[in-house]
């Protein structure tokens, strides 16, 4: 598989950013997704070195384009911003989120960027466990309903609570405990000690939207009074595959 930019030939350009968009159909983004002109205006500076909105990133393997990240500058040249990041729902799994993160920290690194800030809804384990456990990045912040209610089928009858993700580039991580010794978070007077956890459900895509709704009930006032009120960080999240659980790990 192959990582790098988009083609600076426009037609074959044109090419990829159609698969870019059919990925996000395929993962169930419905009217959520991003339109095509949005990738050629981000990915405009392939051709012309003096306009800098960010870049776009593909990976393709033998049955064309199988994920992608979109990434935009901010007012802080140190720091980028990761619109989107998207596997192909037969690629996922299989490292290819990992290698495109690790692709997009070496391509932010090179235009001068330390950092790369990005949202995802803490409530799917799948994408906490590829930026928190594998990239080590930290969530310093909760954000309520930010998308407000999307419409599309991945997110039905769920309010779009984010976590803020921050990637430092060079940072070292921090060492997380044994989950075993890191106390459960069931009420909001738990949250005491320097490391916490708090469950997520394991597999969100699963459960009926009613159920979905029901988690988001009981890990979002949790994460808000821990995150954004007593400063901790969600640092870490611990999957396990037997049992079928994650955790979501906090530290202060
Ligand atoms: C999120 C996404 C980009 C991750 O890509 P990916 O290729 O699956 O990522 P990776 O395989 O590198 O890493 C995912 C890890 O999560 C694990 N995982 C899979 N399902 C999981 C689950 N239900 N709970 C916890 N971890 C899970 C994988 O096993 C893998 O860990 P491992 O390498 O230790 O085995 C991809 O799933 C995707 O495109 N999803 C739909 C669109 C989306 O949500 N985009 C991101 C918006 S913020």
């Amino acid at each position: 598989m192959k990582i790098e930019l988009l083609s600076a030939d426009p037609t074959q350009a044109m090419s990829e950013i159609a698969d870019c968009v059919r990925l996000q159909k395929e993962v169930g983004w419905g009217d959520e997704t991003v339109p095509s002109h949005v990738f050629r205006a981000d990915s405009i500076n392939v051709v012309d070195a003096s306009i800098d909105l960010g870049y776009v990133l593909i990976a393709k393997g033998a049955g064309g384009v199988e994920g992608f990240a979109r990434v935009t500058t901010t007012k802080d040249p140190k720091v980028h911003w990761l619109h989107e990041i998207v596997v192909g729902p037969h690629s996922q799994s299989k490292n290819l989120g990992f290698q495109i993160m690790n692709k997009v920290r070496e391509e932010s690194l090179c235009r001068g960027a330390q950092s790369l800030l990005f949202t995802y809804d803490p409530i799917e384990a799948h994408n906490g466990n590829l930026y928190l456990t594998k990239c080590r990045a930290e969530a310093p912040k909760v954000y309520e309903n930010l998308y407000g209610n999307l419409g599309s089928k991945a997110h039905a009858n769920r309010m779009s609570h984010r976590l803020l993700v921050h990637w430092e580039f060079k940072k070292a991580p921090i060492t997380i405990p044994d989950i075993g010794d890191v106390p459960e978070v069931l009420e909001l007077s738990d949250i005491t000690s320097d490391f916490i956890k708090v469950e997520v459900p394991f597999r969100i895509q699963m459960l009926s939207a009613e159920d979905s709704s029901e988690w988001q009930k009981r890990v979002y006032p949790v994460l808000v009074h821990a995150i954004n009120a007593l400063r901790y960080r969600a640092v870490y999240l611990h999957a396990d595959k037997l049992t079928e659980r994650a955790h979501l790990v906090l530290a202060r």
